[in-house]
C-alpha cells in the first residue's frame, strides 16, 4: 500500500465535516442506487455483498437498515480498519491481489469497489479486476475515474487514464457495463436490452 489508510485517514475524508468527500445523506443516496439497481438488474433482491476495499465497512449499516438479513462480507488491507471493525462489521484483511486466497464466498449477488480501483497501479488494476469479476453472480459497483473527471477528496492517484483505457480494461475483465458504475458479467448481459447497455 503506498499510504497509511489509518484512522488520521478516515477522520479527514470521512467524518471532518470540512474535508470529508459525501455527507452520510450522500453516502445512503448511493448506496439506495446501487442496492436496487442490483435487484432490478437481477429481478429479485440482492441477498449477498461483496466490499472490496471496504475502509471501515461504512456500506454494511446502511444495507442492514435496507435490507436487514443481508451477507455482507468485506475485504480490507487496512490493519487500522480490520483491526477496529472486522469483527462487528465482518471485514477481512486483504487486497484485490489476494481475493483468490481468501475464504470467500463464490458468487455474490453484489460486488462493490467504491473509491479504490483507481489507487491500484497499472499492474495490480489489470491483473486484479479478473479476480473481483470471478467473486460477482450479479451485478458490479466499480467507481473508476479517469484524466477527465473532476475529482475531490484523496486524489493522490497515480496518472489517471483515459475512459477508452479503462472501458478496455473492463471489458478484457469480462464485463458488459449498464452505466453509472455499474457492471455485469458477460454471461448475464442477456439481462439487459441493447440501449440499457452503455458498453
Ligand atoms: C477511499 S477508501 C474507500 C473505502 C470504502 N470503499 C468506502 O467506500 O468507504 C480506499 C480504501 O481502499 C483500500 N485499498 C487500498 N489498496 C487496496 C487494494 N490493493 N485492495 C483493496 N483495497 C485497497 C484502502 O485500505 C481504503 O480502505
Amino acid at each position: 500500500m503506498p499510504r497509511a489508510y489509518d484512522k488520521s485517514y478516515f477522520d479527514k475524508f470521512y467524518r471532518a465535516s470540512d474535508t470529508r468527500v459525501r455527507s452520510a445523506a450522500e453516502v445512503e443516496r448511493m448506496i439506495r442506487f446501487v442496492l436496487f439497481t442490483a435487484d432490478y438488474v437481477l429481478g429479485r433482491p440482492v441477498r449477498s455483498v461483496l466490499d472490496v476495499g471496504a475502509g471501515e465497512g461504512n456500506w454494511l449499516p446502511v444495507l442492514r437498515k435496507l435490507r436487514p438479513r443481508i451477507h455482507y462480507q468485506g475485504v480490507d488491507p487496512s490493519a487500522y480498519a480490520v483491526r477496529r471493525f472486522g469483527a462487528r462489521r465482518n471485514i477481512l484483511l486483504g487486497g484485490v491481489g489476494s481475493l483468490d486466497q481468501l475464504p470467500l464466498r463464490d458468487g455474490y449477488d453484489l460486488v462493490v469497489a467504491n473509491g479504490v480501483l483507481n489507487y491500484l497501479s497499472p499492474d495490480a488494476l489489470r491483473d486484479g479486476l479478473p479476480q473481483i469479476v470471478r467473486r460477482a453472480d450479479g451485478m458490479l459497483y466499480l467507481e473508476i475515474f479517469t484524466d477527465t473527471d473532476d475529482i475531490t477528496g484523496d486524489t493522490r492517484f497515480g496518472q489517471l487514464e483515459s475512459a477508452a483505457h479503462y472501458r478496455t480494461l473492463l471489458k478484457r475483465a469480462g464485463l458488459v457495463g449498464l452505466g453509472m458504475h455499474c457492471y455485469l458479467r458477460r454471461a448475464l448481459e442477456g439481462r439487459l436490452a441493447a440501449l440499457e447497455r452503455s458498453m
